[in-house]
């Protein structure tokens, strides 16, 4: 069992893995971090899973890569996309899971 730090004072527990919409400079770097913790990932990005072997083959057997609806199958989903591209992603596919969006105006 993994333990997250969520905010201050809450701890979420999971054996789930964690959906990354957005592999560039955020979201490959938290997805090492997480695999470095022993979270599966599934990374995804705008130009399909063919574009991430290379990143998927450098963070190893924790890591995949999937289409964006693949990622949101995850408990927790980063959305490391620049904030403009929000509006792309399927909203309903997000409702009830954990979302950690690194946006910066
Ligand atoms: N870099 C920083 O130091 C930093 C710090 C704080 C916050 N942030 C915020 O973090 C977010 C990500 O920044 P970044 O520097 O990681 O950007 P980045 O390196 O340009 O990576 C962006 C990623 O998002 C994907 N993407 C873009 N639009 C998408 C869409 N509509 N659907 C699915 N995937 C999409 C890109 O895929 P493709 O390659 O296929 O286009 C790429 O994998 C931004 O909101 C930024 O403001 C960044």
């Amino acid at each position: 069992m993994t333990y997250i730090y969520y905010s201050h004072f809450r701890i979420v527990k999971t054996k789930d893995c964690i959906g990354f919409i957005g592999a560039g400079n955020i979201g490959g770097t938290v997805a090492r971090l997480a695999t470095e913790k022993g979270f599966k990932v599934v990374l995804s990005n705008r130009r399909g899973p063919e574009s991430l072997s290379q990143i998927v083959k450098d963070l190893g057997a924790l890591a995949s890569a999937g289409t964006v609806e693949d990622a949101t199958k995850c408990g927790i989903v980063v959305l490391s996309i620049p904030m403009g591209g929000y509006k792309t992603v399927p909203a309903q596919l997000l409702k009830g899971k954990v979302l950690v969006a690194p946006f910066s105006p």
